[in-house]
């Protein structure tokens, strides 16, 4: 384990229970589940060991340093996932969207790869100082964690993802804000079926 890893453990175990305790709500046992920008996989290895569900990883990226053990992973492009349509119960973006070149794109293909339901966890903001905290802390956040990642701040307010989400046809079930980390601010998780 390298240094920084070992640093950053307690604060990616406590993220990843926050995480957890709102998406284990919406998983049902014997999911398969794509985690769309999956990065180290320490989320992801947290819901498949707590939730019954197994878990499959995605992203354009791999972090070779800090990747955990037991979540597959597939590297793509980050255009058409290589999966076939409706192949999975879940897919699910942790933090993702905000990160995509093209998130227009990715949604759809999350959509196309579910049989039905979609996890989206999201930034959100809702004043101008927010969307600057987001900013600041998105980027000291993933710089220290990767150079490569990208980082467009596609934020958005709760209101435009919603806004965005019904124009992908998604009918939002269940939606809560929360923290994921003791940080000025907001998270927003967001469970959602095919219409
Ligand atoms: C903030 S990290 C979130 C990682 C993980 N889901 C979590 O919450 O711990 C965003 C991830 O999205 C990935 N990413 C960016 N654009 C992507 C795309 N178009 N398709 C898939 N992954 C992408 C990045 O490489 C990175 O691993």
């Amino acid at each position: 384990m390298s240094l920084i890893t070992r640093i950053a453990e307690p604060i990616r175990n406590y993220r990843a229970n926050k995480i957890l305790n709102i998406i284990k709500l919406f998983i049902e046992p014997g999911d398969l589940i794509l985690s769309v920008g999956d990065g180290d996989g320490y989320v992801s290895r947290r819901i498949q060991e707590k939730s019954n569900a197994q878990v499959q990883g995605i992203d354009i990226l791999h972090f070779k340093e800090y990747r955990v053990q037991g979540i597959p992973l597939v590297i793509y492009d980050g255009k058409e996932i290589p999966f076939a349509d409706n192949s999975f119960d879940i897919s699910a973006g942790v933090f993702l969207l905000h990160h995509c070149q093209n998130l227009e794109l990715t949604l759809q293909e999350m959509i196309r790869v579910s049989k039905k339901k979609i996890i989206i966890f999201e930034d959100v903001f809702n004043n101008r100082l927010e969307h600057y905290f987001l900013r600041f802390f998105d980027t000291i956040e993933n710089r220290t964690f990767s150079t490569e990642m990208p980082i467009p701040y596609n934020f958005q307010t709760l209101s435009q993802w919603k806004e965005t989400f019904k124009r992908f046809d998604l009918k939002l079930i269940y939606t809560v804000q929360f923290r994921a980390l003791p940080l000025p601010v907001r998270n927003q998780a967001f469970y959602l079926v095919k219409n």
